[in-house]
């Protein structure tokens, strides 16, 4: 287990900090005012490589959307931050639930299970990361799904992780397979990376969700949706603008914000009709993801659940950078800081269309607690003698779920078959006194979980 949780609780920073920036006036290119942060802008050297990339890009096109910057920033095959950086924990930029508590992890593989059970049990079992990280998520899933192998005993299970970063991938293979895995080299091969876990459990790596192969699958994306790149508009006199990229006249080796001065496709396209906020993100690629997660989910059975940092259509701007477990000014060292953006779950749920149903979001304190973290932290308490890691496990409890820490910042989100909501067809031959409506069945971690 992991309690090798040598963090002090003051070390450990949540990527939940937000800064509003107010966007200047349109009308031509202009500067936007840059955000706050807590370390000051050009504290390092701008990693060449990227910047000059970008700065190629725009002196060829002119200013790119911030969405175009962040995928470049994040997942440019060659110089992306997520491509060259092992940015998870202590010593990287920022740290998440899993790598906090095993405990995260593993009421996530009951969550699965519960939810696999209230499918019907099928007889295979697709389980689903998107953005796996370190791996650790999945390593506590795997570990409940083997302490619960009578449970699942007739599913045939398998482990698919869409990864876009082969350096990551292999700290994956590291972590989930007994043998490092192989590069899965066929040309018809969707997947790029295969193995085996210790118990002999299929792992498959996807560059794309839709290379997944198509079955009854259950998906999880933590922190995922809020890497995904955002476009940003202002509102005007003469209606939405692209918040752009530029070229800082003043300094050719800095960026800076400009407002289009006419409308872009996506400007044109992306803010909703009657929107009455200022200054609006929209995660085109998030939306796509999501009707992608419910056209499967509608066909194939299954879940997904989404768990991130967000709201639900009310904030304005949340872009920010983190590098070093501080803020870090999004425009300054492109490629260095990971760059995220709150997720809009309303525009989610409205993505996902009416094929599946919705629940959620739920706060992460209610769901870990209708999950049962009190009883499993109680349960590792008895068990646990020594007087330091009772501390840090007390310290990991409260960093999830304390409404300071990560309880009430982060927040989870469900896709599911429209049937699993659905009341169960009243046996035949049974004669009810009086016509009610049948409760729906509860749905575990978005309502309290109960043991029979
Ligand atoms: C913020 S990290 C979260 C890691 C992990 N889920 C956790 O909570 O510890 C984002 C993860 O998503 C991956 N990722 C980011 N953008 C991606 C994309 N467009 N496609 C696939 N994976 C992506 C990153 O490489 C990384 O593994």
């Amino acid at each position: 287990m992991r309690t090798l949780f040598r963090l002090k609780t003051q070390q450990l920073i949540s990527r939940t900090f937000i800064h509003p920036v107010s966007l200047p006036a349109p009308g031509g290119w202009r500067a936007a005012p840059s955000r706050l942060c807590s370390s000051p802008p050009n504290e390092d050297r701008p990693r060449p490589s990227m910047l000059r990339h970008l700065t190629s890009k725009i002196k060829a096109t002119g200013p790119i959307p911030v969405a175009e910057y962040m995928r470049e920033v994040l997942t440019n095959p060659v110089t992306g931050y997520y491509v060259r950086n092992n940015m998870l924990g202590p010593d990287g930029d920022f740290i998440t639930s899993p790598e906090i508590s095993q405990i995260f992890g593993e009421l996530i593989g009951v969550w699965i299970i519960s939810e696999w059970m209230a499918s019907g049990r099928p007889r295979r079992l697709q389980l689903v990361e998107l953005g796996p990280g370190r791996g650790s998520l999945a390593a506590d899933v795997l570990r409940v799904f083997g302490q619960l192998r009578s449970v699942l005993a007739e599913a045939s299970v398998s482990l698919h992780l869409v990864e876009v970063s082969p350096a990551l991938s292999l700290v994956q293979a590291g972590s989930l397979t007994a043998d490092g895995g192989r590069a899965a080299n066929g040309e018809d091969e969707a997947a790029y990376r295969r193995g085996e876990t210790a118990a002999g459990l299929p792992v498959s790596w996807y560059r794309r969700l839709e290379d997944v192969p198509a079955g009854f699958s259950i998906f999880v994306a933590h922190e995922f949706f809020d890497a995904l790149p955002i476009h940003k508009f202002q509102r005007t006199e003469r209606g939405w603008r692209e918040v752009l990229v530029d070229i800082d006249p003043e300094k050719p080796d800095a960026l800076r914000f400009v407002v289009a001065p006419a409308p872009t496709l996506a400007s044109a396209t992306l803010p909703q009709e009657g929107e009455r906020r200022p200054h609006v993100e929209v995660c085109a690629e998030g939306g796509v993801l999501v009707q992608q997660l419910a056209r499967r989910i509608a066909e194939d059975g299954g879940a997904a659940l989404i768990a991130d940092y967000g709201h639900d259509g009310t904030k304005t701007d949340t872009f920010r950078g983190f590098k070093g477990h501080r803020l870090h000014h999004v425009l300054d060292s492109p490629g260095s800081a990971d760059l995220t953006a709150d997720v809009d779950f309303s525009y989610l749920r409205r993505m996902a269309g009416g094929g599946v149903a919705c629940v959620g979001p739920v706060t992460q304190r209610s769901f870990l607690k209708n999950m049962g973290i009190d009883a499993r932290m109680q349960a590792l308490l008895r068990s646990c003698g020594d007087p330091a890691v009772r501390k840090q496990l007390l310290a990991s409890y409260d960093l999830l779920t304390s409404p300071a820490h990560m309880g009430e910042r982060f927040h989870f989100f469900g896709l599911l078959h429209p049937s699993r909501l659905q009341a169960p067809p009243t046996p035949q031959g049974l004669k009810l006194e009086r016509r009610r409506s049948p409760a729906p069945l509860p749905v575990a971690g978005f309502a309290e979980l109960s043991y029979t």
